[in-house]
């Protein structure tokens, strides 16, 4: 390995979910990068003023196109930009409504569950079925998780049932994608401030709580993230597939926290 960590020279990767400085996409963007990936950026429009700046400081960028998940003609757009086999997706993309965190989880409106589910989880499929065609050799795709998928995480609410069935959708779509060469991963961070974490209630709490529960007794960074996310890129971890990958200083670990 060389000091700047595994080489992805000759690699394309596809990344969703930059939407600022701050977003882990963007981290893995660069890291990805650093290490010689090509990259192609699919980003939601009401970004572009940051992503026009930002875009072309990676080196290596093949280019920067909208892809709202949602929009069928942008992501057949999307698609007809890519001209060189894709070896890594990056899936780093959620949303749910306010509505969805103001009352209780049992009024979730039928509306605020069918948009929730279909950005955060579904669209790893949606966007999976276009991309494997465009994948001869094979590669690695990974999406963003947390661990409200798995455990209750207070004020998460209707995201953790999102990110339940992404986690599911990573499992499944690892067996689908499997036989043509294509591995199906899940990264699940602790708590990093970014735009999407802004809207989760009490988010300065959770990081506080993190940092002195997690074995680690620190807060995960984006670079953090980013560096398993290459790891996932290359050929080092080969035959992982379908996994969910704790990066979170080992919080998801502990039962009853240090009480003393
Ligand atoms: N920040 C955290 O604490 C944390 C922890 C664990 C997992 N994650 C996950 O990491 C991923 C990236 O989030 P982030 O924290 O970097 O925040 P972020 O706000 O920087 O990124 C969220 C991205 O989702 C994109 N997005 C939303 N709706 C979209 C749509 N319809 N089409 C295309 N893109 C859409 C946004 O454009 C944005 O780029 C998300 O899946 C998030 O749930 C975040």
């Amino acid at each position: 390995m060389s000091d700047n960590g595994t080489p992805l020279k000759g690699k394309t990767a596809v990344i969703l979910g930059v939407a600022s400085d701050t977003s882990i996409a963007w981290a893995i963007a660069q890291e990805l990068a650093k290490r010689g990936a090509n990259i192609l950026l699919g980003y939601q429009f009401r970004y572009h003023s940051r992503i026009k700046d930002l875009a072309p400081t990676l080196p290596n960028l093949i280019g920067f196109h909208r892809c709202d998940i949602m929009k069928d003609e942008e992501l057949d757009k999307f698609f007809g930009e890519v001209k060189t086999p894709i070896d890594i997706v990056v899936h780093a993309i959620a949303f749910a409504p306010q509505t969805a965190f103001a009352g209780r989880l049992v009024e979730t409106s039928q509306d605020d569950f069918s948009l929730a589910l279909s950005v955060s989880a579904h669209s790893l499929a949606k966007f999976m079925n276009k991309a494997k065609d465009h994948m001869p050799n094979g590669g690695s795709v990974m999406a963003l998780t947390y661990l409200g998928g798995v455990r209750v995480s207070q004020n998460y609410k209707l995201m953790g049932v999102a990110k339940a069935a992404l986690e599911a959708y990573v499992r499944e779509l690892a067996a689908d994608l499997g036989p043509d060469g294509i591995r199906v991963n899940a990264i699940s961070p602790g708590p990093i401030n970014t735009l999407a974490a802004s809207g989760i209630p009490d988010f300065e709490l959770m990081l506080d709580y993190n940092k002195a529960v997690a074995p680690m007794r620190k807060n995960v960074t984006q670079h953090d993230v980013a560096t398993t996310a290459a790891f996932l890129s290359s050929d080092d971890s080969k035959m992982i597939t379908g996994q969910t990958i704790y990066v979170d200083g080992g919080y998801s670990i502990i039962g009853v926290p240090s009480l003393g």
